[in-house]
Order: structure tokens, then C-alpha cells, then sequence
């Protein structure tokens, strides 16, 4: 089963990925996660994406789309497409991607939230520099305090786009770009929607909810 977990920044696609790869068995393939790679390899792509991603605009179409058409066959049984696609090119071409494997979307899931509250999620937000488990500063910190629960690390990191400034304009990108493919899923009966200002694990109870058993 492929699905698309659809939201503005913060809304909590990558909790709930991360928590569908764990108890599914599906992959969560997140472009924000492979630019952030090839960011910290220095690689090619990493080299013209991270200006933009600092700024919070959005890297080209042929990039992102590229990287997932070279994931995409490890998630055989099922993907988790979180932040991908953001325009309507990338959903166009995520359509061939499939196609392709005679595979198809099953289930667009929008996270509803509302972004005033997104700002301090983000802005909290923290995660283990060892196994990328992810914390908040109010909302869910680590059970002993600087142990990560997953992993027991000590070492902790923010994302550089993870200020006020740059997630406004984040957010912007979104609406500008992003909300307006919804129509798009929406047309093929695809989109359902989970209140995600709800707590984590209601969100994930409402998405298991949407995949059955
Ligand atoms: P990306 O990494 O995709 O970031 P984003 O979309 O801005 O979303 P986030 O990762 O910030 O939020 P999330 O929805 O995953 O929330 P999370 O679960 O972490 O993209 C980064 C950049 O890469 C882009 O700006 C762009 O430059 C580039 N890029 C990536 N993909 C691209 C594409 N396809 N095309 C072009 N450019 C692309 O949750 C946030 C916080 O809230 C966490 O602390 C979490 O613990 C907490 N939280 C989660 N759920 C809840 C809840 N229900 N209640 C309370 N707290 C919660
Ligand atoms: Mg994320």
C-alpha cells in the first residue's frame, strides 16, 4: 500500500511515518531526510540544495523526484511518502514513478492543523544525533533527561531551518504550492482527512483507522 502524508511543516508527517515503518512494516521516504544526506555528504545534490532548504524554499521538482524514483523500489511493500510531492509537477511525475512499477496511491492523508500552533512545534523541536528519534521541548521530552529513549545516546540536534523566520517562510511555500495539489487527489477520491492537532497518538489511531487492521 503507497500513501502520501500531506501537511504544512510541523504537522507531524514524520512522527507518524516514522511510527507506520515501525508497526506496518512499510518505508518511510522522506525527501526532506535525503536532502538532509546529501547535505551533510557534500554530494552534488547536497551542494545546491542547501542554500535553498536554509531559506525554507523549495528545491527543484527534478531533484526531489529523482531521488525518490531511486528509493522507491526499497519500499516494495508499501511507502510512506512524507514531503514528497509538494507541487504538482512532483505529483505528476510520483503518478509515472508508480505507473511504472504497477503501483499506485492508495490513501492521501492531510494532516489539518493550524500553523500558528506549528510554529512552536517546530521551533521546540529536537532529535538524537544518533538515531534521529524525535523530541520536543514541551510536548515530549526524552523519559531521562539528555538520554535518548530509543537509543540511549546523549547527543542531541535542531535542524537549521528549524527557526521562526525561515519556518514562515516554509509555511508560505506550502500554501503557495503545495495546499493547491490537494484538488488534484481530491479529483481521484484519494484524500482523507485526520485532525492533526489532536495528540500523537490519537493521529496515529484516526491513520490506522483510514488503513484498516
Ligand atoms: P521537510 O524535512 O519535509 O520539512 P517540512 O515539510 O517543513 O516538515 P517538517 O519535517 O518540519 O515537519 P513534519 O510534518 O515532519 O513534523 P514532525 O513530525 O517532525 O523539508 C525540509 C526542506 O527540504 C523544505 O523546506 C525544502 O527546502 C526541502 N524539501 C523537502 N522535500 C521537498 C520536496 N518534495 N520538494 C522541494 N523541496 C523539498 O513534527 C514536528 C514537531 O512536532 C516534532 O517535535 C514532533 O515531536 C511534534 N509533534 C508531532 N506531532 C505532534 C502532535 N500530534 N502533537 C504535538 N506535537 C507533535
Ligand atoms: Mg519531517
Amino acid at each position: 500500500m503507497d500513501i502520501i502524508l500531506l501537511g504544512p511543516p510541523g504537522a507531524g508527517k514524520g512522527t507518524q511515518a516514522a511510527r507506520l515503518q515501525q508497526t506496518r512494516g512499510m518505508v518511510q521516504l522522506s525527501t526532506g531526510d535525503m536532502l538532509r544526506a546529501a547535505v551533510a555528504k557534500g554530494s552534488p545534490v547536497g551542494l545546491k540544495a542547501k542554500a535553498v532548504m536554509a531559506a525554507g524554499e523549495l528545491v527543484s521538482d527534478a531533484i526531489v523526484s529523482a531521488l525518490i524514483g531511486e528509493h522507491l523500489d526499497e519500499a516494495a511493500n508499501g511507502a510512506i511518502f512524507d514531503g514528497y510531492p509538494r507541487t504538482q509537477h512532483q505529483a505528476e511525475a510520483l503518478e509515472v514513478l508508480l505507473a511504472d512499477r504497477d503501483r499506485k496511491l492508495e490513501h492521501v492523508i492531510e494532516l489539518a492543523v493550524d500553523e500558528e500552533a506549528l510554529v512552536e512545534r517546530i521551533t521546540g523541536r529536537f532529535s538524537c544525533a544518533q538515531c534521529g528519534a524525535s523530541y520536543h521541548d514541551r510536548f515530549h521530552r526524552p523519559a531521562a533527561d539528555g538520554t535518548c529513549d530509543v537509543c540511549g545516546a546523549h547527543e542531541f540536534k535542531r535542524r537549521p531551518d528549524d527557526n521562526e523566520a525561515t519556518v514562515r517562510t516554509r509555511m508560505a511555500e506550502y500554501r503557495a504550492k503545495t495546499a493547491p495539489i490537494l484538488p488534484f487527489y481530491e479529483e481521484k477520491g484519494l484524500v482523507r482527512r485526520v485532525d492533526g492537532m489532536a495528540d500523537v497518538d490519537s493521529v496515529a489511531k484516526a491513520i490506522d483507522v483510514i488503513l484498516g487492521g
